[in-house]
């Protein structure tokens, strides 16, 4: 996760309303119109380091990106060659991807969809499916929703789902996860129940420093998995 002053959630402040219900998409608006810095962003703008890595060997094609947030994912994909759609819940983050596309030219290489992926359902298929700290306070399916995201891998296709390995330090992860644990990439795997004969490239926890408001160093652990749909 890349926030605009360094790690994702290193906003220490505020607790998230309650698990579950409709809030969901007001908590994200919320959180995306008020924690902007001067330049409108919430996010630092840079792709998550274990994305580039990971996707900077593969041929472009179609990519999917799902929680995109403010689109620094997308935006590096998509300035690779490939075409993305990029879905979030919060219109206000999406809007800062659109304005990032439109000034680096890359405004008809990515499609950004306002969509609310606990009820979302997939409608094609697409060579990379990709998702970067899809992480929420509430209590949604996140598994459920990784299972239908690998459902639109096409095939030789690949899904990568990137994620916290451990609440980042001065989030308030660790208060609002008080459901299920950040699982390992081994879960996330477990729990995409995928046919046998789809291949796994990539399964691994990898530290990175970052550095807190404050200035210190310090390292986070991110959850990395990448998996491939044979060709037909
Ligand atoms: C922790 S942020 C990660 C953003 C981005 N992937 C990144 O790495 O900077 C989680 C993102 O998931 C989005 N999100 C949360 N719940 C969602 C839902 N039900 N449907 C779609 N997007 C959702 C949020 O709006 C937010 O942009």
């Amino acid at each position: 996760m890349t926030h605009a002053s360094g790690h994702a959630s290193e906003h220490a402040s505020e607790h998230p309303p309650g698990h579950g219900g409709p809030d969901a998409a007001a908590f994200w608006e919320e959180r995306y119109l008020t924690h902007r810095d001067e330049s409108g962003k919430m996010w630092s703008g840079r792709v998550n380091p274990a994305v580039a890595r990971e996707v900077a060997e593969l041929a472009p094609g179609t990519a999917l990106e799902l929680g995109s947030g403010e689109g620094a994912d997308a935006l590096w994909i998509a300035a690779r060659g490939w075409t993305v759609t990029a879905l979030d819940i919060s219109p206000a983050a999406l809007a800062v991807g659109a304005k990032e596309a439109a000034a680096r030219g890359l405004a008809d290489r990515i499609a950004w969809v306002q969509e609310d992926l606990v009820v979302w359902r997939p409608t094609a298929e697409y060579d990379l499916v990709t998702s970067a700290f899809f992480h929420s306070p509430f209590d949604f399916p996140r598994e459920q929703i990784l299972r239908r995201a690998a459902g639109a891998v096409a095939p030789g296709g690949r899904l990568l789902v990137v994620g916290h390995g451990a609440p980042p330090p001065g989030s308030n992860h660790d208060h609002a996860m008080e459901g299920p644990p950040l699982p390992t990439s081994d879960e996330v795997l477990a729990s995409l129940e995928l046919p046998t004969d789809w291949v796994v490239e990539t399964n691994t926890l990898v530290e990175r420093a970052i550095t807190l408001p404050d200035g210190t160093e310090t390292a986070v652990a991110d959850t990395v998995l990448r998996v491939r749909r044979p060709s037909r």
